[in-house]
Order: structure tokens, then sequence, then C-alpha cells
């Protein structure tokens, strides 16, 4: 049994198989409290960014936070980013492990990509909400084949078991105390950290066929570019994703 402790003043949920803890939140959004966060040990239709799927079995991780941030919706992008770091602070804790961050948002050990964020705003409503949700491919054995080249898990990349429920507790320590700081000051305090995690810049980058190479992250957390015709652009978080790093 684990000894891990859930110490959050707001509700925590703990579910064993859901559809999708993102939608879970989604339809509790007009009731729900800032912070209540839902912890699953499977989903069957767990969701992806730009409309794909989250393969979700049980040995995974699957959790979401419902926030209520009152600020301008141009910021809410670079709560993924802040996501990540979090991310990445609770493997180096619990496990040990040192991630790295493929642009913008997925965590990768080893070269595999061991965790995916999806942040969902629920907009429109008489009470709007994030939804920020994780899936940490925690202890799942293995992948079906089309997923291997770029998808791993803690355990099929170092053979180590986690503890579930320490790894919740200490995500969600994290996220809770990065939520904080990003309310106060947008993200920068961990900007720097992010930079560090960041793994593209030096790297070929693809985007929509068009080829090129990271330079640096910027500080509201774009991807610096430099294209083969040595035009520079900023890509912007949660407009697009590159490829090239697995
Ligand atoms: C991606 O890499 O495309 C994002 C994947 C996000 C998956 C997590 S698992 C918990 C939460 N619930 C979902 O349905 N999706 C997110």
């Amino acid at each position: 049994m684990s000894a891990a402790r859930f110490d959050r003043a707001a509700p925590l949920l703990r579910e064993e198989s859901v559809d999708s803890t993102n939608l879970y939140l989604r339809r509790l959004s007009q009731s729900a409290a800032d912070g209540t966060a839902v912890v699953a040990a499977s989903q069957t239709a767990g969701r992806g960014r730009s409309g794909r799927g989250f393969l979700s079995p049980e040995g995974g991780l699957y959790l979401s936070v419902l926030r209520r941030p009152e600020v301008e919706p141009e910021r809410l992008p670079t709560l993924t980013p802040v996501a990540a770091v979090a991310v990445c602070r609770a493997v180096e804790a619990v496990c040990g492990l040192s991630c790295g961050v493929k642009w913008p948002n997925d965590v990768l050990l080893d070269g595999k990509k061991i965790c995916g964020i999806l942040v969902e705003s629920v907009l429109g409503t008489e009470r709007p909400c994030v939804i920020v949700g994780i899936g940490v491919n925690a202890n799942t054995p293995s992948f079906p084949e089309e997923l291997r080249p770029v998808a791993g898990s803690i355990f099929t990349q170092t053979g180590k078991t986690v503890d579930l429920d320490a790894l919740a507790a200490e995500l969600l320590a994290q996220l809770d105390a990065l939520y904080a700081g990003w309310l106060a000051d947008g993200g920068s305090a961990v900007l720097a950290e992010y930079r560090r995690l960041c793994l593209n810049p030096g790297r070929e980058v693809l985007v929509g066929g068009r080829r090129g190479r990271a330079l640096s992250v910027g500080d509201d957390y774009s991807l610096l570019v430099r294209w083969e015709d040595g035009a520079e652009e900023a890509l912007r978080f949660g407009e697009v994703s590159v490829r090239g790093l697995y």
C-alpha cells in the first residue's frame, strides 16, 4: 500500500475507469470548486491534442485539474509548458529520473514520450474554467507497434515500477505550487527551468513540410526557428507543434 499523502485543500476524486478525466471534469465544470482534481487508473476514451486519442491502459497515471483563473485568455496557453515543468519535477522527485520537454509540451525520457498534456478551456458559460489534463505512461508495460517509435513509459525506459499514488501526489503538489506562481507572474519564474528542460534548441524542426532549426525559447514560451531559407519565426505555443526529435 502506498504511503502517499494527498494534502490539498481542493477536492480530489479517485476513479478506477473513466472515459476521459478531462471530459469528467468538463461535466462538473459548472459546479466544481477551483482546484478540483480527478485521478483515474485508466481511461476508455483518453483525449490527445489535435483531436487524437491518448492510449490509457492501467499502469498509467491519468489526472486532470479544473482551474478558474481570472486572467486574460491570451495568457492561458502558457499554462501548458508550466504543467510540463510540473511533470518533470515530479518524475525527478519520485523516480530520480531526469526528463526533457519536446516543445511545446511532450515530456520525454530517454528519447521516448512518456507524458502528454492537454489543456482545454470551457468558455462562454456562466462559470468558465480551464482543465489541465496530464497522462503519464508510468508502468505501461508495452505499446502497440505503431506507437513504439515514439512512445515509452517510465517502466519500458528504466525497468523500474513507479508508485502511482506517490507520483500523483507529487504531481498535484507541483502543479498546485506552479499554478499559484503562474497566476501571479504568468509563468516567468519557471521560464528558465523550462528553457533548461526544452530539448529542441539546436535541433531540426519540421512543421507542415517546412524544415528549419530551433534556436531558442522566447520569453512567451514561443520557439524561435530559423527556416532553411534563412527566415526566422517565433512559433507560438498552442498553434503548432514541431516534429523531428524522436
Ligand atoms: C497529447 O499528447 O496529445 C496530450 C495527451 C493528454 C492526455 C491526458 S490523460 C489525462 C487527461 N484526460 C484526457 O482525456 N487527456 C488528458
